[in-house]
């Protein structure tokens, strides 16, 4: 009834963790068996291993918070020979999230994790482009579509690539990476926002500015998601302030065939196992047989 199809890999259900909201699994193990997830998705990856930047690198805010974690990750190398093994020991999928600051990066990265044993990766375009001065890459449909495409030539793994929110139109964004080969789109990835501490006049980040997630960006997410599934043909991976099954019935009606839980993890571990009951629940009580049935049937005015 939950087994889901992105791009040829079968997941026993449409549940994933968002990256960098889970670790790699240790934790949450200790709540649950890591196998009663349709995916599990690790913390953003790097080349080299990465501090991240600076605290305070959380702010909250009504119903949601943000972040400037700045991809504090253990490396490429450390994940493959440390976390793999791990997270193999249960029965899910593994989706790699692989980040850059540069083209090269980027390309070498995918060609470390083509041959370890992952499921799928998923391309981080919200970085930073050090060589366009700090613009994200994910940003220019232009830069997309041509990074997309050089990463494909370097795996047989499925892709999916992660779409920003911070653009003016992210259809246009969507249609770069389907045109420069994703398999699959995620999205959506953290709203630029900033916090102001009026005793000190300083930022509440030590970043100046970081990325909201949580409840209060729900509605954005639907409204993207939406609007990508009816520009592209590609599966999509719905995220962004997800911590209900109601939330994910909703995500998926709107166009998502899988749904991640990200910042809900903060609140409650058990979100995830949750969400994925009450899917099951609902699918029962409308007499759907597969939950792929209800994606996408939102009947707009
Ligand atoms: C603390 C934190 C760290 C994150 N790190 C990453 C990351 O490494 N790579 C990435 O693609 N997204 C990262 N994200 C974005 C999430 O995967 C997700 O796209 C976003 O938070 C929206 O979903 P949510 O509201 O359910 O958290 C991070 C989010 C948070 C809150």
């Amino acid at each position: 009834m939950l087994s889901v199809n992105l791009a040829g890999v079968t997941l026993k259900n449409p549940v994933m963790t968002a990256s960098g909201t889970y670790g790699f699994g240790r934790e949450y193990n200790e709540f649950y068996d890591l196998g009663e997830l349709g995916a599990i998705n690790v913390k953003g990856l790097t080349l080299q291993p990465r501090l991240g930047n600076v605290p305070p690198r959380i702010a909250e805010t009504p119903l949601g918070i943000l972040n400037s974690v700045g991809l504090q990750n253990p490396g490429v190398d450390k994940f493959i020979e440390e976390e793999i093994p791990f997270l193999r020991q249960f029965d899910t999928k593994i989706i790699a999230n692989i980040s850059g600051s540069t083209m090269e990066d980027y390309l070498a990265i995918t060609q470390k994790m083509d041959s370890a044993d992952v499921d799928l990766l998923e391309l981080n375009i919200s970085c930073p482009n050090v060589k366009a001065g700090g613009m994200a890459f994910g940003t220019c449909p232009a830069t997309v579509e041509s990074l997309v495409s050089a990463v494909r030539k370097e795996t047989k793994k499925p892709l999916i690539v992660k779409l920003s929110p911070n653009v003016t139109d992210i259809t246009e964004i969507a249609r770069a990476a389907e045109a420069g080969g994703a398999d699959i789109l995620s999205l959506i990835n953290t709203l630029l926002g900033m916090r102001i501490d009026i005793r000190t006049r300083r930022p509440i980040l030590h970043n100046n500015m970081g990325g909201m997630s949580g409840p209060a960006v729900f509605p954005i997410a639907v409204r993207m998601v939406y609007q990508v599934s009816r520009a592209v043909n590609l599966p999509i991976i719905g995220m962004g302030g997800i911590s209900t099954w109601r939330d994910a019935v909703e995500m998926m009606m709107a166009g998502a065939n899988a749904i991640a839980v990200g910042t809900a993890l903060f609140r409650d571990p058990m979100a995830p196992i949750q969400v994925r009951d009450g899917i099951e629940e609902f699918c029962r009580e409308q007499g759907v047989s597969n939950v792929s049935e209800i994606v996408g049937t939102v009947r707009p005015y």
